[in-house]
């Protein structure tokens, strides 16, 4: 059970309570502090609540716009820095559309930090990332980088003409790369490309958020050599605190399991 702090304040109270359990989770109004966006990426930071200093690479927020006719369930964003608060994101539809129209100054309604963080992944990390995963993983690099861990990047580009909201793909892509450039040691590469270079680099630990296509080579891969893998999964989560039921994704034990619960699972558990 997660305790909720809507002030970042302890209350006053008279009456001694039994302290809640579980690592505290903020809920409430946010002051956005800058924007930046370029060629379709969105990169915000917020005034950082205290329930989000110990946050991890994996760990995510719901974000949600306080305009008139914003969409009432909030949306998952990763949490890619804390000092200060900070996402980045692509434009997809309705929600995101009015997150990114945000103007600093402005409140944003914020849930989190939620999630199960990555484990410690020692020295030897391959990343599988392609652009609608790049929140989850930016955040890993960033944290391994400033751990003085070092971290490869396998980044699978898009076909560049295909729509990427405003821009195309391509021009999407190449302003993602540019984000994990300073973090991490970065190949573009087509998705048929994946294992051959995984072969190539023979990393001890392999992290992956990728098109499902690409994660069941992957997981075969690892699978094949005793590497060992975690997905970072994304499905549509309308609550993101297992309230909905909606979040599901089967796994290899034949049930249907919440992303939410983790996002971050290891490898060989999900079903692609
Ligand atoms: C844990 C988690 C972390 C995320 N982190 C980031 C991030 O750091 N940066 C970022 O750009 N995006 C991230 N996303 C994805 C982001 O939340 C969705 O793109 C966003 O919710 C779409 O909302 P929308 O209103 O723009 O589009 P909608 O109008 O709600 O949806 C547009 C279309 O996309 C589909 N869709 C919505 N959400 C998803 C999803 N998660 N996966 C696949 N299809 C979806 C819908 O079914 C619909 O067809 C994350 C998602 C999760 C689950
Ligand atoms: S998003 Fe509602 S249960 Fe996971």
């Amino acid at each position: 059970m997660t305790a909720v702090d809507t002030s970042g304040t302890t209350p006053a109270t008279n009456t001694p309570r039994p302290a809640p359990s579980g690592p505290p989770v903020f809920a409430g109004d946010v002051t956005v502090r800058s924007i930046t966006e370029g060629s379709g990426v969105t990169v915000m930071t917020f005034d950082t609540p205290h329930a989000f200093d110990g946050t991890r690479a994996g760990q995510f927020m719901m974000v949600s716009s306080n305009r008139d006719g914003a969409p009432l369930l909030a949306r998952p964003m990763s949490i890619i820095g804390t000092e200060p608060l900070e996402i980045a994101f692509g434009y997809q539809g309705e929600g995101t559309r009015l997150i990114a129209a945000a103007e600093p100054g402005e409140k944003l309604h914020l849930l989190g930090p939620l999630g199960d963080p990555f484990p410690p992944l020692g020295p030897e990390v391959t990343v599988v990332v392609e652009g609608a995963h790049f929140g989850t993983m930016l955040a890993l690099c960033r944290e391994r980088h400033a751990a003085g861990e070092a971290t490869r990047v396998l980044f699978v580009t898009r076909a560049p003409e295909q729509p990427a909201g405003p821009v195309t793909a391509g021009e999407q892509d190449a302003a993602l790369m540019a984000m994990f450039e300073p973090y991490a040691d970065l190949t573009a590469l087509n998705g048929d490309a994946v294992i051959e270079a995984l072969e190539a680099r023979h990393p001890g630990v392999v992290a992956a958020g990728a098109f499902d296509h690409v994660m069941a080579r992957v997981q075969a891969w690892c699978e094949a050599g005793g590497v060992t893998g975690y997905a970072a999964l994304q499905v549509a989560m309308p609550c993101g605190i297992g309230a909905c039921k909606s979040c599901i994704k089967k796994f290899r034990d034949d049930r249907y399991h919440l992303v939410c619960d983790g996002p971050i699972f290891p490898l060989e558990e999900v079903a692609f």
